[in-house]
């Protein structure tokens, strides 16, 4: 028996002799008699929150886990000491993975964001250091192409003034010129990103009988045009020509401040701008002189360029619907980013391929 477990335990590290670099194998007596069992000691690993439960039954089975638990954000300076012993790392958009990181973390192995956008993932400098970067694409897509559509909804039809009227006591009945907003059905949806949310968002717009043009580095295959009925453009025109652009593109140097002064210059006056990607795609003291000038209808923002700051400015304009970063916060697609995460990490440490590693070519990760 006890030579039939050791012969398992040889056999699976041999398997992944990576991931059981670290593993001390032992074969014991148990008290009762002659049974044998194989103890691995765990990995150690740090996550910034404490996930949900489907992720942490994962996660506590095969891993040495640290949550951090407090309801506060857990300070740099706290991440930086915890993260010197583990060998990975589950953090947010919000935590930085950088070089500083890394260097506090040399037994790091893998870095997890549970978010599909990884601008806080030093990538390179992971690659550098042989750490393997991962992030959760795909579980979110329609999830966050609903919460775009709410949006677009709630700012054309002045929803959120509607329900602040109501609250305060003060709606006098019905009369013909309240709150009149602009029609959805019909116009046309300009969508800066076409990858799966954008295009999630586009699908939707065919319910609308709504034209689609789209802008992206890359033009879409043919046979996904015409599914979504969506026209390849250059931004310019998308400016120029749409009713409402949604911005599905992800942060590098060359979308930051995409809505800039100039490219607001160029939208419609009757115009509305959605805004689900990154806040920093939005140049937001441009976006509230253009509101203030007129020169587009309204905006409706769930990421802001210093989060969680929003500009004063937008605070308390009626033509302006403020979220907090709650595109993807389904119970259900929150729960697969996590799993997703947690997933990621069983491959990495049982030697197999993470799915979503962002830098697995780079490290020839097979
Ligand atoms: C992401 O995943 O990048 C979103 O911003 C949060 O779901």
């Amino acid at each position: 028996m006890r030579h039939r477990a050791l012969l398992v335990c040889r056999r699976v590290a041999r398997r992944a002799p990576d991931a059981f670099a670290n593993l001390a194998v032992y074969v014991t007596n148990s008290a009762r008699g002659s049974f044998a069992r194989c103890e691995l000691t765990k990995p150690k690993i740090l996550s910034t929150r404490p996930l949900f439960p489907a992720a942490r039954v994962i996660l506590d089975q095969h891993f040495e886990m640290d949550y951090w638990t407090p309801h506060e954000r857990i300070s740099r300076d706290e991440l930086l000491k915890r993260v010197a012993d583990k060998e990975g790392l589950i953090c947010l958009l919000n935590e930085k993975v950088d070089e500083e990181l890394l260097a506090a973390a040399p037994k790091l192995r893998i870095a997890q964001t549970v978010s599909v956008g990884f601008d806080n993932i030093d990538v390179a400098a992971c690659t550098r250091r042989k750490v393997v970067a991962t992030n959760t694409p795909g579980v979110l897509d329609d999830t966050t192409a609903d919460f775009a559509w709410t949006l677009l909804m709630a700012i054309a039809r002045r929803l959120l003034e509607g329900d602040t009227w109501m609250r305060s006591g003060t709606w006098p009945g019905w009369d013909l010129d309240q709150l009149v907003g602009g029609d959805v059905w019909g116009k046309t949806l300009g969508v800066l990103g076409f990858g799966r949310i954008g295009r999630g968002v586009a699908r939707r717009a065919s319910g609308f009988n709504m034209r689609v043009l789209y802008s992206d580095a890359v033009r879409a295959p043919e046979d996904v045009e015409r599914e979504l009925h969506a026209e390849f453009v250059d931004r310019d025109r998308l400016f120029r020509e749409s009713d409402f652009i949604s911005l599905h593109v992800p942060l590098l140097p060359d979308t930051r401040h995409l809505i800039s002064h100039e490219n607001l210059e160029k939208m419609k006056r009757t115009a509305y701008l959605v805004n689900t990607s990154r806040g920093p795609v939005v140049d937001e003291a441009a976006l509230a002189e253009a509101l203030e000038n007129r020169k587009i209808a309204g905006a409706a923002l769930d990421v802001y360029e210093h989060e969680p700051l929003v500009n004063p400015a937008l605070l308390s304009r009626r033509d302006v619907i403020l979220t907090p970063h709650i595109a993807s916060a389904s119970l259900e697609t929150r729960t697969k980013m996590a799993v997703m995460a947690a997933n990621n990490l069983v491959a990495l440490f049982e030697g197999r391929r993470p799915p979503n590693a962002l830098n697995a070519d780079a490290l020839g990760l097979k």
